[in-house]
């Protein structure tokens, strides 16, 4: 189908800026991703980045009784931390929330960032199915905000390049032997015919609302790249397991430790079970453990980010990249980790979500920008998981085993009765 490109769109008042090459901007950057992204590449590169965030986590997590391995220090603070160790000043914080789109425009305006890295969004698939209320926070954050940036991009700065984290549930309930890149032509049969789809993404299928937020997502990226030319990457992120990279690895680095969330509703599966395991705690595994999920090392992600920020976008060009290196089972995760430590115990308890387990096993497709993390899958798996043994018990006495038992189940009734 023939898109026609809008040159034509006139965004009332609204002129060019010049983007700053040097400047690198990260939404979401008090975040467990976004502060170690944001630290990584700022004393990788030497770039000037700009870590954005309106702090709202921190209530999220308060809300649900969660708490974070490591206390939390402020941006400020652990920029002021990063100075002093690293002797650098090229990395700042802004309080704006995504939500209003002057702030957006205004934040956009002032640094004028040649790369935008969105990972500002509500990241849980439990709290978005815990009530009404926060399956409609979790649309409305993860999507509006989403359209403030690309409608200030759009407006003031289409040579920025907009870097979009989505995720690789999006193809949770999507039973196909390919996960490819890109859009592809499909074959289908109805009523006895053959019929064709040209130049489509795979159909993504969520188990949830936080996933369905990110399936909408994409296909809003996909439009406005196409609608207003911008260049536009989705990277189709899958579970990260890891607590730090080098920059902030060694006990004496702890003041730039990121935000470490092990419960039930923020934790992801690796870094709840790295907590139980270092205070003796069973391993919970959700039903009979068979449900695979795409993972990969916060080493591995950060790295692989400092490929993609380089990478050409052509105007109007919708890039999509899978950043994944494992696929394993959640029973599989639990046994490595009892490979590691022989104290480990393993528990099968009733899972909570309502999770598909289909029929065929993917292949998915890898960027070659990225390639090279999917060499010595398991010694990079190991070294990881050694790493983060070794930084979760500096922390043991922090753990709260009582709140990495799940709460939040899928069924609508049992939400309304909480
Ligand atoms: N952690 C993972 O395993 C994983 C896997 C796949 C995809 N992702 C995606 O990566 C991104 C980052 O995830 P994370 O684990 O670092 O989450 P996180 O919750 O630690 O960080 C998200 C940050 O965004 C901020 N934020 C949210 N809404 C905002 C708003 N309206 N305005 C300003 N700031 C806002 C929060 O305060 C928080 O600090 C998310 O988009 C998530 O969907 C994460």
């Amino acid at each position: 189908m023939h898109f026609v490109k809008a040159e034509s769109v006139i965004f009332m008042g609204s002129a060019m800026i010049e983007t700053n090459d040097n400047m690198l901007m990260i939404l979401g950057g008090d975040g467990y991703l976004g502060w170690t992204l944001g630290l990584a590449l700022a004393n990788r590169t030497g770039r000037q980045v700009v870590l954005v965030d309106n702090l709202i986590k921190r209530r999220w997590e308060e809300e649900a009784g969660a708490k974070v391995l490591v206390p939390l220090r402020s941006p400020e603070a652990r920029i002021a931390e990063y100075e002093r160790i690293f002797g650098k000043q090229n990395l700042s914080f802004e309080n704006v929330e995504l939500l209003d789109p002057k702030a957006v425009e205004k934040v956009i305006a002032k640094y004028r960032p040649a790369v935008v890295i969105n990972g500002a969004q509500q990241p849980s698939a439990p709290f978005s199915m815990s009530s009404a209320e926060n399956a409609a926070a979790t649309f409305t954050n993860n999507i509006v905000g989403h359209l403030n940036v690309l409608w200030a991009i759009a407006h003031l700065s289409r040579a920025t390049k907009y870097i979009k984290l989505g995720s690789g549930g999006c193809y949770m309930a999507t039973d196909t032997d390919a996960v490819p890149l890109g859009k592809h032509d499909f074959a289908f049969e109805h009523e006895g015919r053959q019929h064709k789809v040209l130049q489509s993404f795979l159909p993504m299928q969520a188990t949830d609302f936080y996933h369905q937020s990110k399936i909408t997502d994409l296909l809003i990226d996909d439009l406005c790249s196409k609608m207003w030319g911008l260049k536009v990457m989705t990277v189709q992120q899958a579970t990260i397991f890891g607590a730090t990279v080098p920059e902030n690895h060694s006990p004496e680095r702890g003041g730039l430790a990121a935000r470490f969330n092990y419960d039930a509703v923020f934790g992801t599966v690796i870094n709840r079970f790295v907590c139980q395991a270092v205070v003796g705690h069973p391993l919970t595994v959700y039903g009979d453990g068979t449900q695979k999920t795409g993972l990969i090392s916060l080493t591995d992600t950060v790295d692989n980010f400092l490929k993609l920020i380089d990478l050409d976008v052509e105007a109007g060009e919708h890039l999509m990249v899978h950043n994944f290196t494992h696929r394993l089972s959640v029973g599989e995760i639990a046994q490595k980790l009892a490979e590691i430590d022989s104290s480990v115990k393993i528990e099968h308890v009733t899972n909570p979500r309502q999770e598909a387990t289909g029929k065929l096993e993917p292949h998915v497709e890898v960027h070659e920008a990225i390639r090279a993390c999917h060499r010595d899958l398991e010694a990079r798996l190991q070294a990881e998981l050694a790493a983060m043994l070794e930084f979760t018990r500096r922390y043991k006495d922090n753990i709260e085993p009582s709140i990495i038992m799940p709460r939040v189940n899928w069924s609508p009734r049992q939400a309304a009765a909480r």
